[in-house]
Order: structure tokens, then sequence, then C-alpha cells
């Protein structure tokens, strides 16, 4: 009784949460996780709202732009309590960030309550857009990027393959997405791991790895994770059996893969984004975010960075009017010409539709980057219906 009592109370005041906000200024509640096991996600995202800010300024329709930061610490039961005080406490206009899918599932329900828009900038589920029509993504989703890897696989001598992923929502839609299309091709799936997204230890599921003998090893795991497990990769002596290692790009995310050494090179993966892709934008991107930030940009700062530019051009196309569904009417359809290459927001599904790119790992002045080969234009995510 007295729970839903008080479910009652919040939706009260969340719908009434946005009334009140001050016209001059737009309110952005800006929510990460700054500390704990995925704090480079919170760093990286914020470091490319921050860039956005320095190149664009502060003013956009008339209104004076405001970023409410919240440190989430990648727990939902936190993202939940900070959406709620940010829309009733701070009457923000709007909710980003959003470093990993059940963050972004848990804020759903209250951004459809306040009708208020969730701007989805790195967690990377297909099915978190479908949770809200208030939902509407920077970044990109694992379906999206994974498929393009299981058309090059087979073309280039992999048939059996073993899939190793994190064992939720982005691991489980990169092994689908993956699988479905290998076995189509013709290849093999020797066997499906799916590994703990909390403290994960993959030396036994390693060791499945190299007792499967596959051509490849197809691996999922959440930015920031693949130190840990390029590490046990190594010391699993995975390098020196022969076996290849393929996957999304998150496993060689550029805000870990210069510490990695030589046992990156030669990682085959596919991804939206690269720090080493080669336009004049991402040059100047690059530049100005080590600038700023001091460290290299990886793909989630682009969901900050291009996300931020979204509410931007929103804004400027409803003439400051920051009421929600204006604002996710003035974000769908959006096509812009990013530092990862050309993005429209397809306007069915609030998700990019955007280059993905088969990468290889090399040495580049002497730093490790993942270096673009082939690309599949304007890639649209199979997983939306
Ligand atoms: C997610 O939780 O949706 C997520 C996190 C990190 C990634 C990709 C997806 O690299």
């Amino acid at each position: 009784m007295v729970t839903r009592l008080k479910t009652a109370l919040v939706a009260l005041l969340l719908a009434a949460g946005t009334a009140h906000a001050a016209d001059d200024t737009f309110k952005i509640g800006l929510i990460l996780p700054m500390t704990g096991p995925f704090a480079s996600t919170g760093r990286q995202v914020d470091g490319g709202v921050k860039l956005w800010m320095q190149q664009h300024g502060d003013m956009v329709a008339g209104k004076k732009i405001q970023v409410i930061l919240k440190d989430d610490g990648g727990t939902p039961d936190q993202t939940r309590r900070i959406a709620q005080e940010l829309i009733v406490n701070d009457k923000v206009n709007l909710l980003a960030g959003f470093g990993l899918t059940p963050l972004a599932m848990a804020t759903a329900p209250i951004a459809t309550q306040a009708k208020i828009p969730e701007l989805v900038m790195a967690a990377a589920t297909s099915a978190i857009t479908e949770q809200s029509p208030y939902v509407i993504r920077a970044g990109f989703t694992l379906p999206q990027v994974a498929t393009p890897l299981a058309d090059w696989a087979p073309k280039n001598g992999i048939r059996k393959v073993v899939t190793l992923v994190t064992d939720y929502g982005p691991g489980i839609d990169a092994e689908k997405a993956f699988s479905s299309r290998f076995t189509a091709n013709g290849g093999t799936i020797v066997e499906s791991i799916r590994v703990p997204l909390k403290n994960p230890d993959f030396a036994p599921f390693l060791q499945k790895v190299a007792d499967s003998k596959p051509d490849a090893v197809f691996v999922f795991v959440p930015s920031g994770v693949g130190s840990v497990f390029m590490k046990q990769f190594t010391e699993r002596g995975l390098d020196k059996s022969g076996i290849k290692l393929i996957g999304t790009g998150d496993v060689v995310d550029d805000d870990i893969l210069n510490d990695m050494g030589d046992v990156a090179l030669g990682v085959v993966t596919s991804f939206h984004y690269s720090a080493a892709h080669p336009s004049p934008e991402n040059k100047a991107y690059v530049e100005g975010f080590k600038k700023l930030n001091g460290m290299r940009p990886n793909f989630h700062s682009l969901g900050g960075y291009d996300g931020m530019r979204m509410v931007y051009k929103a804004l400027e196309a409803t003439k400051g009017n920051a009421e929600g569904e204006a604002l996710v009417a003035a974000m769908k359809g959006q096509s812009f010409e990013s530092p990862r290459g050309p993005v429209t927001i397809d306007p069915a599904t609030r998700d990019p539709i955007q280059n993905v790119y088969i990468r290889k790992v090399e040495k580049v002045n002497g730093e490790l980057y993942s270096v673009e080969f082939a690309t599949i234009p304007m890639f649209k995510d199979p997983a939306h219906k």
C-alpha cells in the first residue's frame, strides 16, 4: 500500500516536474557512471559533451544550456533515483548519458511519465529504444556492429567459431546477431559461452575455448573490460594457439587499446568508430579531445559529442521549444557528418544508421590503433523489426 502510494506520488511529481522549468535555460541532466568499474565510460561521454560545448558555446535558440552531471556508479537503482530528482527538483528538460543497458532500461518509464527525452549516449542493447517513445540514441547498437563481421569472417577462412560474451543485454544481442548471420553464411558455432558481468574471471571459459579448437573466438565485453580479457587470453596461451580473436570493437576500446601491448596486434573487429578513422573531422576531433580531456577518445565519447549535437540541432529546429515531444520529433531524421563518418537518426527506430568498419589492430607511429580496411555503408540495426 505504502509502495503504491509512493509510486503514485512520484508519478504525480514527475508529471508536474517539467511544467516549471525556467524559460531562458535548457537543463540537461547527464547521468553517468563516474565511479566504479565503468567509470571510463563516464569519463569518455562527459569528455565528448565538454568538447562539444567548448566548440559550440552554451547558447542555442535563445536558451542557455546547463548540464548537470550526476554519478550513478553504474547502479540502476541510483540511476532511477537520480533521474527522478533531476526532474522534480532541478526541473531538467532532458535526461542524457546512460553508461550501461540496465541503467537506460531503468529510466525509460520515468522518461515516459515525465514526457521528457531520454538521450542514450552509451548503452547499446537494441531493445532500449523500444521501452519508451521518448528514448533516442546517439551511439550504436550491438546487432548493428556485430552483423557485418559475420559476413567478413567466412570469406576470410573462419568456419568454426566459439562465441564468448558478457551475459546481459548487449552481449546477448552480439551473440545472437553474429551467430544467426554466421550460420546463414554456412559457418558453424561450436559453442556459445556467456560470462557474468560482475567481476568476470575469463580463465575457465578461455580453457573451454582452447579445448574446442575453433578457427576463431568471437568476443563481446563491455568497454573497459577488454584489458582483463586480453591479459587472461595471453596468460592462457591463446595468443599462440592459432585461434583468431575477433569481435565487436568494444574489446579493443581506444581508451585501453594502447596499454594492451603487442598481444592485441592483428585483432580484427567491426565497429562504428576508431580514433584512427581517416577523415579531417576525426583528426580535429581526436586533437581537440586529447587537448581538453588528456586522453584518447573512444567510441563512447562520440555518444556524448554527437548527442549534444542532436540536442543543439533539435533546439534550433524547434526555435527553443523545449517540450519533450517536440524535441524527440526534431531529433528524429537528423543527418550529420560525425568524426565517425555520416550518421542519420532513423525516424522509425530512433537509432543511428551509420557506417560499420572492419578494422585490424596495427601499430601507427608507435601506438596501437584499430585501422579500418573495409566499410559497410550506412548500416541499419537488423534486430529492429
Ligand atoms: C551496454 O551496457 O549497453 C554497453 C556497455 C558497454 C559497451 C557496449 C554496451 O561497450
